[in-house]
């Protein structure tokens, strides 16, 4: 009792010396809805509150708490809660003098943004410690709040990874898609197929003599649940039948062809070992990732596919199936991994050239990434497919963000800040979909594609800040976001950039701090 005395006038006369400090509120994403008390509480030390079933949000609170240097066992209350009146995602924040820190959540996802929303006003406090007394309620525009990251053409390892989820936790993203097949390289490690790691996985996209680097299972399953602590899934991109180099590399038989620019860029849809093989490799890797999603690319198969035409097991294909023309086995190809994804319990994500291919409707979800294809988008939504919105303009990373950089992409222009941020506004304003389709747009993500990104310098430069308009693109209304008061917010952010050593892009420098870069110049156009 005397004790509970003591914490409250301790706490009464905190506030009154706090009230002559004022502390921003820089949060990003921009909550949907916050109010400003008229006090404020000084915090050193906390102790926190909460039931068994958010021990998991306790446990990353306290390491981040005690992280910026706060003390942890005694001091300002936080309490986390579950309230099943509030939707999933969602979360209340009130700091009040009586009752310091309360955090509710629909779900433990709410509790752990929650969470996140008070490290920033920490963040923002400048380590005085100082916050202002405030109520905050939130939740997302969109469940789906996506990064992707090649790391075929650049391998990056466990512990760059593990501060990109960091850092997409920090700012509410929830989805790490993981493209790690395609033609330089295998990166994944599959038990039955070794080769596709140890012959697949060795070189880069800028230097073909590099020894393997992949990502182990033991190393994924750390990263898969690394992610999962955080609220984030990981949906893994094993791209066929294109972008298929690599594994041909390791497994010649299994091979469709390419072009002399694409060599073996293909699959061959005519052999029925390609089918096994790659069920088998789908099997482990639906094991690995607990994800409902399986991602089979599917993309760009234009590549490769003439070689389809002199191809005996293709052309045997076509005959014993009555197919017309070698677009036809592409289709044949896609349907029968589809079912295989499905007999593993998935969900099939492919990119929008599924769309040509007439896939399955429910259990598929389209990628939209050619925004000069408008019409593909259209389709999607129109035959009722789930869709996620990530178009090259501007939602891809590996595009310039300013005028005049040269180590990145451009098409009729580039990809800077404001117009991430402007995303998906600018686009939902000219397509006029009905409400119905709209209510198919499962989100927004960004990709980074690494041939540009040769090291951890480049790719956070091309990654920070973009990240965090995205996160306010994907997770705050429009009539909350404010492109003037983000850059602002952005502060803070730089702010932690510059303690966790990121080599981040600063719009306002125009050369930006770090290590020199001598990075080999690459064409522009590949890819496009
Ligand atoms: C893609 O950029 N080929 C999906």
């Amino acid at each position: 009792m005397m004790k509970n005395r003591w914490r409250q006038l301790c706490l009464f006369m905190v506030c009154l010396i706090a009230v002559f400090h004022v502390s921003a509120i820089n949060i990003i994403p921009m909550p949907a809805y916050m109010e400003k008390g008229d006090s404020t509480i000084i915090c050193n030390s906390f102790r926190i509150k909460a039931p068994k079933s958010l021990s998991g949000e306790v446990v990353l609170l306290k390491e981040a708490l005690s992280a910026q240097g706060y003390a942890i066992g005694d001091g300002i209350k936080i309490t986390l809660s579950l309230d099943k009146k509030l939707p999933s995602e969602s979360y209340d924040l009130r700091i009040s003098c009586e009752k310091g820190i309360e955090i509710k959540g629909g779900d433990a996802s709410g509790v752990f943004y929650g969470t996140r929303s008070l490290l920033q006003l920490m963040n923002a406090s400048s380590k005085s410690g100082i916050l202002e007394c405030l109520h905050i309620q939130d939740k997302p525009r969109y469940g789906w709040r996506g990064y992707m990251l090649d790391e075929s053409r650049h391998f990056f390892g466990v512990e760059k990874v593990k501060q990109l989820l960091d850092l997409m936790a920090y700012y509410k993203l929830n989805k790490f898609h993981w493209h790690l097949t395609d033609e330089p390289a295998w990166r994944i490690e599959i038990k039955r197929y070794p080769l596709l790691t140890t012959v697949g996985g060795t070189g880069s996209w800028s230097d073909p003599d590099l020894p393997a680097a992949y990502y182990t299972q033991e190393q994924i399953r750390d990263i898969v649940s690394y992610a999962a602590a955080r609220h984030i899934e990981v949906i893994p991109e094993i791209d066929m039948p294109g972008h298929a180099t690599a594994a041909n590399r390791a497994y010649p038989e299994l091979t469709g062809g390419g072009t002399p620019e694409h060599p073996d860029f293909t699959f061959n849809p005519g052999k029925e070992e390609v089918y096994a093989f790659l069920t088998n490799v789908l099997r482990e890797v639906s094991e690995l990732f607990p994800a409902p999603y399986l991602h089979l690319g599917g993309d760009e198969v234009a590549f490769g596919i003439k070689a389809w035409e002199t191809d005996s097991s293709v052309q045997d294909l076509l005959k014993r199936e009555g197919l017309k023309q070698v677009k036809d086995a592409e289709r044949y190809f896609m349907l029968r991994m589809a079912d295989s994804v499905k007999m593993l319990g998935k969900k099939l994500i492919g990119w929008d050239e599924l769309l040509d291919i007439s896939v399955v409707q429910n259990n598929t979800v389209i990628m939209w990434w050619r925004h000069d294809r408008t019409e593909q988008l259209k389709k999607s939504v129109s035959s009722g497919f789930s869709t996620i919105l990530c178009p090259r303009r501007p939602l891809y990373f590996d595009f310039i963000q300013r005028q005049g950089d040269k180590w990145g992409r451009v098409w009729n222009g580039f990809n800077p800040l404001k117009d991430v941020y402007n995303y998906p506004d600018s686009d939902l304003d000219r397509w006029k979909l009905s409400e119905e389709e709209e209510r198919l747009i499962l989100g927004i993500q960004a990709n980074l594609w690494t041939e540009r990104v040769q090291n951890e310098n480049r790719l956070d430069y091309m990654t920070y800040p973009r990240l965090c308009a995205l996160a306010e693109a994907a997770w705050s209304s429009r009539e909350v976001k404010d492109f003037d008061s983000f850059c602002q917010r952005l502060q803070d952010s730089y702010r932690l950039f510059d303690q966790l050593g990121i080599y981040y892009f600063h719009p306002d420098i125009k050369e930006p701090q770090g290590p020199v870069r001598k990075e080999k110049e690459v064409p522009m156009d590949f890819r496009d």
